[in-house]
């Protein structure tokens, strides 16, 4: 890639300066599990998570504009703004799964909101909660209070992120609810642009962002399966694997199975065929 500069490379994704105000991201088969970087790859999970973002992106922009500014034909680079971006993690919560679930197990609390008690795991929570994270270097991001976001990005700041956040959680669960699928919870990242604009950045409701549960396997008081890592986390658990560096390999099954299953979100959230985003990626902007 020649006319971009290499700037940086996450769990998933690549980056590139395409010039000062556009990057390149683009997202790899890599799949990570308990924060590990597996050492097989998922092929076109990174086509799932692109298109899958950019089909959110095309309907959020009546809440928040975002920075997609094109698809490629690879269906797996986006081109996007350059944003600075927030130091927060901007997570919204409408079950108790996860990092929530074991706060509010250990004290009653999630990021500072005081939940009532006796909710059973992955519980609905009355109303969705922004419960905001650092965004660690390395390791698992920290859940933090209001007081500890408002220092990191300014009390203003805070409040529209947290208002734009539940607005888009609103957005997306209604559409996922309607197709069979709990949004559980979702991480977002907001940055801001040249003008001071809030621009909502990186990739939006994916598997890898969030939560997803069938609808028809959801029983409170358990942990559903979920939409996709399920196989891999599974598979890894069983072997033994003591969840650090490095990962183990995976068996063709439980890549196929892993595969079929990204793309079955992909084609249940978006009603578009998985084949028809390959041979034409704007048909997610539609
Ligand atoms: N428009 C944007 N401008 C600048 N940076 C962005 C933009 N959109 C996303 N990013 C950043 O690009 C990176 C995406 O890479 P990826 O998703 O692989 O990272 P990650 O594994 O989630 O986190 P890390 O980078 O800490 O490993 C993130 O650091 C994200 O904050
Ligand atoms: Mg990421």
């Amino acid at each position: 890639m020649s006319e971009a500069t290499h700037v940086g490379s996450g769990k998933v994704r690549e980056l590139y300066a395409l010039d000062d105000d556009r990057l390149l991201l683009v997202a790899s088969d890599r799949i990570s599990t308990f924060d590990v970087v597996l050492p097989t790859e998922i092929p076109d999970k990174g086509r799932v998570l692109t298109g899958l973002s950019a089909f959110w992106f095309a309907r959020t922009t009546g809440v928040v504009p975002n920075h997609l500014l094109s698809l490629r034909d690879d269906a797996r680079s986006t081109e996007c703004r350059r944003l600075e971006m927030l130091p927060i993690e901007c997570v919204v919560r409408g079950y108790l799964a996860g990092s929530g679930w074991k706060d509010y197990l250990a004290t009653g609390e999630v990021c500072g909101h005081h939940l009532a008690e006796g909710l059973a795991e992955s519980e609905r929570l009355p109303q969705p909660i922004f419960t905001p994270a650092t965004k660690a270097q390395t390791g698992h991001d920290e859940n933090i209070d209001r007081a500890a976001a408002a220092a990191l990005v300014g009390e203003e700041r805070l409040a529209e992120v947290e208002a734009t956040a539940l607005s888009l959680y609103e957005l997306a669960s209604d559409h996922a609810r309607s197709r069979g699928i709990i949004l559980a919870d979702t991480k977002l990242e907001f940055g801001i642009d040249d003008q001071g604009r809030l621009v909502l950045g990186d990739e939006a409701f994916t598997p890898d962002s969030s939560r997803f549960w069938p609808a028809d396997a959801y029983r409170p008081g358990s942990t559903p399966p979920s939409f996709d890592k399920q196989f891999v986390r599974d598979y890894c658990e069983a072997l033994g694997w003591d969840k650090s560096h490095p990962g183990p390999e995976l068996p063709d099954d439980v890549v196929d199975g892993t595969r079929a299953r990204y793309v079955e979100a992909f084609e249940r959230l978006t009603e578009i065929p998985f084949d028809d985003y390959l041979a034409e990626p704007t048909v997610v902007l539609a």
